[in-house]
């Protein structure tokens, strides 16, 4: 048996597990409970019209005429017209059906997507980043040796305080680089005048970029873009991957989609390839989709009703956000994002690492942050907090923060 040499060498542990591993075994001797703004995991319950709609799609599936086999590919047209109806036609973004790819989560196409491209294809990401991004690519042996902390091949485009979190264009030819926004793990936002300047890049170079709008629901200034398609010219160099995971709770229940637009054309030995009909084709041979119940939940998330319910969840959260960077600000530490987007990036104040930050408040403090060095080396001396805790864990675990430093 020949293993993957890439998959062997990949360092360390992924992050959100190293940071469960720390919890874990802290968690035994730990004095009163431990609070978690760690991993991005959602903590309200699915709203009524959500679960509805799932109970009676699975009282459906148990009657002879309600009964579901293999979903479609690329999911029910009732969903990806719901999608449409519901995120794109507002925004003034025409799509059709068989442009919309149901998937289990925004993850897995994120992590998925670079197999368009070929082997050795040249990634760019933001740092910091998510890492799965970069995981991704690395097990599949895009990104190099591992030295000192950074990827040979990967083409890194640091995000620091100095430039507003703000990214320049790569210095260097990419295939494919991925922007998310509204940013995790900085919680930043890019104008529309910064997302244009990267599609018009794109346009000039036949980079494809990775647009991941998973927490778009948290903006709430109609001035910043939601959907990369709200760009002129985008369709034809971006994908777009969404999630109802942040926006409706989906962590658990798993439901999220891709754009692929059939504007979005490379070429290869002098032929003019689909970058839809490419993905139709991989997902038809690698998946079966989403379950039925589900799809008709994410669906019931997208109804005017739904929409309601999901709104106040995304504000519950926000209102956390909010309180976290009034008081953290208040106390005179300096925190980005946390006004369009559910995560908070803190400075770490003194000198401790990352690491030593987050042991230091989860043994003091019994709280769980992220540490900013997990998402990438820019990210050393930041710490990510999540507004997606109650709001009484969020405002116990800031006056406990706020206490020992
Ligand atoms: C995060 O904490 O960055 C996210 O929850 C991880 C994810 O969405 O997979």
């Amino acid at each position: 048996m020949r293993l993957n040499p890439h998959l062997v060498a990949m360092p360390g542990d992924y992050l959100f597990a190293e940071v469960a591993r720390r919890v874990q075994a802290y968690a035994p001797s730990a004095p009163r409970p431990i609070i978690r703004l760690g991993i991005g995991d959602v903590t309200q319950p699915l709203a009524p019209a959500i679960t509805q709609a799932m109970v009676e799609a699975a009282q459906e599936m148990g009657t002879p005429e309600g009964f579901h086999g293999y979903p479609p590919d690329q999911g029910y047209p009732f969903l990806q017209q719901a999608i449409i109806d519901a995120d794109y036609a507002p925004l003034g973004v025409r799509l059709e059906l068989d442009e919309v790819f149901v998937t289990d989560g925004a993850k897995t196409d994120t992590s998925a997507l670079p197999e368009l491209l070929a082997a050795d294809a040249r990634i760019g990401v933001t740092d910091p980043v998510y890492p799965a991004y970069i995981d991704a690519n690395a097990m599949a042996g895009r990104l190099g040796r591992h030295e000192g902390g950074a990827w040979s091949a990967l083409t890194i485009l640091p995000c620091r305080a100095e430039n507003d979190f703000v990214p320049e264009l790569p210095a260097q030819p990419v295939d494919m680089l991925y922007l998310c926004y509204p940013n995790n793990p900085t919680g930043t936002v890019l104008t529309r005048e910064q997302l244009t300047r990267f599609v018009r890049y794109a346009q000039d170079t036949g980079t494809l970029i990775l647009f991941d709008a998973a927490y778009k629901a948290y903006i709430t200034d109609p001035a910043i873009p939601r959907s990369i398609y709200e760009i002129e010219g985008a369709d034809q160099v971006a994908v777009e991957c969404c999630s109802f995971s942040k926006s409706a709770g989906f962590t658990g229940t798993r439901c999220a989609y891709t754009i692929i637009p059939k504007a979005l054309k490379a070429r290869i030995d002098g032929q003019s390839v689909s970058l839809n009909a490419l993905w139709r084709r991989r997902v038809a041979c690698r998946q079966n989709g989403v379950s039925y119940p589900i799809q008709r939940a994410a669906a019931a998330a997208l109804s005017p009703q739904g929409q309601r319910q999901v709104a106040a969840q995304v504000q519950t959260y926000m209102d956390n956000a909010h309180h976290m960077v009034a008081t953290l600000q208040g106390a005179g530490l300096q925190v980005f994002g946390g006004v369009h987007a559910p995560y908070v990036w803190l400075r770490i104040p003194g000198q401790r690492s990352s690491w030593e930050f987050f042991d230091h408040l989860l043994h003091q403090a019994q709280v769980v942050g992220t540490p900013g060095s997990g998402f990438g080396q820019a990210g050393e001396g930041y710490l990510r907090l999540t507004a997606f805790n109650t709001a009484a864990n969020t405002r116990e675990a800031l006056e406990r923060v706020l206490a020992v430093l």
